[in-house]
């Protein structure tokens, strides 16, 4: 299993668990947080914006021009922004730390 710690806009962290392929959106709303997705990975809304912990962030897949393009609209958006529709699970993601906006 692969673990991510969400952390709640509150400041709650959590620890969910789940397996390789697995999109970071499907694990979170699996796991009870707040996170939209209202396009369901069509890249159309950002509603899955999240931000990866600094120091994890240089372990992720690098993001798609559609991705970016899309995170530049996001008033929100940090150097760590990633969309959690387009981000799976994979063995080297173990312990990614995870915060919602
Ligand atoms: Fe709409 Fe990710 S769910 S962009």
């Amino acid at each position: 299993m692969i673990r991510v710690v969400f952390v709640d806009p509150d400041g709650r962290s959590r620890q969910a668990e789940g397996t390789e392929g697995t999109r970071l959106l499907d694990l979170a709303q699996a796991d009870g947080h707040p996170l939209e997705g209202t396009c369901n990975g069509d890249m159309a809304c950002a509603t899955c914006h999240v931000v990866i912990a600094a120091e994890d962030f240089a372990r992720m897949p690098a993001a798609r021009e559609e991705e970016e393009d899309l995170l530049d609209l996001v008033p929100a958006a940090s150097r760590t922004s990633r969309l959690a529709c387009q981000v799976r699970l994979t063995a080297a993601l173990d312990g990614l730390t995870v915060r919602l906006p």
